[in-house]
């Protein structure tokens, strides 16, 4: 039987109201998917780098107060100074040392848990009793950098954010690019654009030496074959600083540190590691070079390189350019700062044995091909020269101190390094 138009247009409308419905349906499945597919499938939840730029919260009239009293200048002739990578060793060291002569100080840091977290949430309390509060943030994100300079007209900048150590590579390689090159451009993007721009200061690294073998390192020596990702990116980051300073008239200046030791320090570096598993009873593996060779390093007492960093800030000219323009050239400058006489790293062990008074349970190894380099040594007549800089801490009184640093914070168990 034939069917009239009436039905069939009907059935047509059917079957397209059928269609619609299953299409509408697996849309809804699909965006369901997206946004409650569990968290470890979730790739940026995956990259603590990326996840970092996803939670934080600022802006607002009280944060604003918060980031004005923190950086509001109370000497006669102090600086303002943004520090990033506050909540880090160095920067925790620094900030204290600026905050306590009476420079404006905000701090900046993304709590990243490259190493426990807690020792960074400590540091922080110990800088908010001075006085310095920490925006928590990455420094991948260009509105809270701009925000931040548009609140404070910062005189100058201390770059310490980065993802340090050689080994972690091998784990997380992309956490080196966005701090140390993707990171690195954004603030000095946001510096550039700042009126006015503020003189940055940032921290190098001696591993952008690499396998060189003439000693001591000197600023005038090459930089081009280097034993890590870490010393790469630290070796980019300087041929980016430079750009900055030829193209935008930003003044720049790159401090190589070497080996940097003391309280509060960095729980991923040997001498820290060493004393916990010192303590432990745990046997620690000493590195030696081919056919027996010695493993030694310019270890530096953080004091020494608070000293540096100071003079790096003090002596900094202005940028010349505003507004992301150039008006004339402007300083640029690469300083080592190391304490000239490395120590081979059985020799800090024999140390920190006599002060912990045990005896540690020596694994002797080949240095892996990962990074580590076998010599650092420092050259520093250029800081010298220019900064007065003059370490004044040797490895003995400098480990002292932080041995009862160490006692004293992991004491009672409640802070267990792990
Ligand atoms: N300690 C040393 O021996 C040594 C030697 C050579 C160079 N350096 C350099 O000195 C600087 C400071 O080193 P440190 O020993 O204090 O290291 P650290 O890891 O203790 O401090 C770095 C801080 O930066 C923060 N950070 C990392 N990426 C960030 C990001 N994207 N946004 C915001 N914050 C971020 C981290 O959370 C950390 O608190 C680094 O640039 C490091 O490469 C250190």
């Amino acid at each position: 039987m034939e069917k009239s138009p009436l039905v069939h247009n009907r059935l047509r409308w059917h079957s397209s109201l059928a269609k619609l419905t299953v299409w509408s349906f697996l849309f809804l499945g699909l965006i369901l998917i997206f946004f409650f597919r569990s968290p470890s499938s979730n790739p940026l939840q995956q990259d603590p780098s990326r996840r970092s730029l996803r939670t934080y919260n600022w802006g607002g009239p009280a944060w604003e107060k918060r980031v004005r009293s923190s950086a509001s200048v109370r000497s006669r002739n102090g600086i303002s100074v943004l520090v990033t990578g506050a909540a880090g060793f160095v920067g925790t060291h620094v900030s204290t040392a600026l905050k306590r002569r009476g420079d404006g100080v905000l701090g900046l840091d993304n709590f990243n848990d490259y190493y426990d977290p807690s020792l960074k949430r400590a540091r922080q309390a110990l800088l908010e009793r001075s006085g310095v509060f920490i925006v928590e943030g990455d420094i991948n994100d260009s509105a809270l950098l701009r925000k931040i300079l548009e609140v404070v007209a910062f005189s100058h900048v201390m770059h310490l954010a980065a993802q340090a150590g050689v080994r972690y590579a091998m784990e997380n390689p992309s956490s080196y690019v966005h701090s140390n090159i993707a990171g690195l451009v954004s603030l000095l993007e946001v510096c550039k654009s700042a009126n006015p721009q503020p003189a940055i200061v940032w921290a190098s690294s001696s591993s952008v030496y690499g396998l060189n073998t003439k000693v001591p390192f000197s600023e005038r020596d090459r930089t081009d074959h280097p034993a890590s990702l870490y010393a790469a990116t630290k070796k980019a980051g300087e041929e980016i600083a430079h750009t900055y300073n030829h193209i935008y008239g930003l003044s720049l200046t790159g401090l190589r540190f070497f080996t940097v030791y003391g309280p509060w320090g960095r729980p991923d570096m040997a001498y820290f590691f060493f004393t916990r598993d010192i303590l432990k009873g745990k046997s620690i593996q000493i590195f030696e070079a081919a056919n027996h060779g010695t493993v030694a390093r310019d270890f530096t007492y953080i004091d020494d390189i608070v000293k540096g960093c100071l003079a790096a800030l003090d002596t900094a000219e202005k940028s010349t350019g505003s507004g992301g323009k150039k008006k004339g050239p402007a300083q640029l400058r690469v300083y080592n700062l190391g304490n000239t006489s490395p120590v081979p790293v059985s020799g800090l062990v024999s140390i920190l044995e006599r002060l912990l008074k045990v005896n540690a349970k020596r694994d002797i190894m080949k240095l892996p091909r990962n990074g580590d380099v076998q010599f650092t040594h420092a050259n520093i007549s250029l800081a010298q020269r220019d900064l007065g800089y003059k370490p004044s801490t040797d490895l003995q009184t400098g480990l002292k101190k932080f041995v009862r640093w160490y006692l004293s914070y992991y004491s009672g168990g409640e802070k267990a390094a792990s």
